[in-house]
């Protein structure tokens, strides 16, 4: 009964729709009628400016990083063991992908994934965070080097012989390929739109 609830309730923290929320709050946007239409760190970062991407990237890491936490908070394991933590994470990222606060749409999955990284294995989160910055630098397209990224992290992964990590890692990578699905068209149509950062922006 309990495990059912802490899943429920990592459902329901990933769920939050941050980008929306913090957009209607404060700026009095729906971020989901402007830019890329996305929920995200980077439509946020596109439509609110820096501030506001920031507080929404840091906000999508914590909820699925608490989500993550909550089988050790509340003394709670599976089947699964030590990678009990990962089930959490993926029912936050459910959540913010298949959110009740947003019509069971949602958002990329990127930075919720990152969020249960950082709190399952920080090592490969500080690897994480470094390959993302350094392809956004490369690409100057969020969506590129997020696709990347959880390419590579699903190879570096296997350095830890952690066969869970490697799975959902696996697991995620395709379907944030899937979730960028206009990304990608954009990307191969040469239209995606860029950060003003790195070798590869143009106006
Ligand atoms: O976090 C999602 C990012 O990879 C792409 O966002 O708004 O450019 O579709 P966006």
């Amino acid at each position: 009964m309990k495990l059912i609830g802490l899943l429920i309730l990592a459902y329901l923290l990933g769920a939050i729709p941050n980008g929306v929320w913090v957009g209607k709050a404060f700026f009095g946007t729906d971020i989901r009628q402007s830019g890329s239409g996305n929920i995200g760190t980077t439509n946020t970062y596109r439509v609110l400016g820096p501030y506001a991407g920031t507080a929404v990237m840091v906000l999508d890491i914590a909820k699925g990083s608490v989500a993550t936490l909550l089988p050790t908070l509340g003394h709670v394991t599976t089947f699964l063991g030590t990678a009990t933590p990962l089930l959490f994470g993926l029912f936050a990222i459910l959540g913010h992908t298949v959110s009740i606060f947003d019509h069971f749409k949602g958002g990329k999955a990127v930075a919720t994934s990152a969020g249960m990284l950082l709190a399952y294995n920080p090592l490969m989160f500080v690897i994480a965070a470094g390959l993302w910055v350094s392809l956004i630098y490369w690409t100057s397209m969020v969506s590129l080097a997020s696709m990347i990224a959880f390419s590579l992290i699903t190879l570096i992964s296997l350095a830890f012989q952690d066969w869970y990590l490697t799975g959902i890692a696996l697991v995620l990578t395709i379907f944030v390929f899937y979730r960028h699905r206009t990304n990608i068209r954009r990307i191969r149509e040469g239209t995606e739109s860029m950060v003003p950062f790195g070798r590869g922006y143009r106006n």
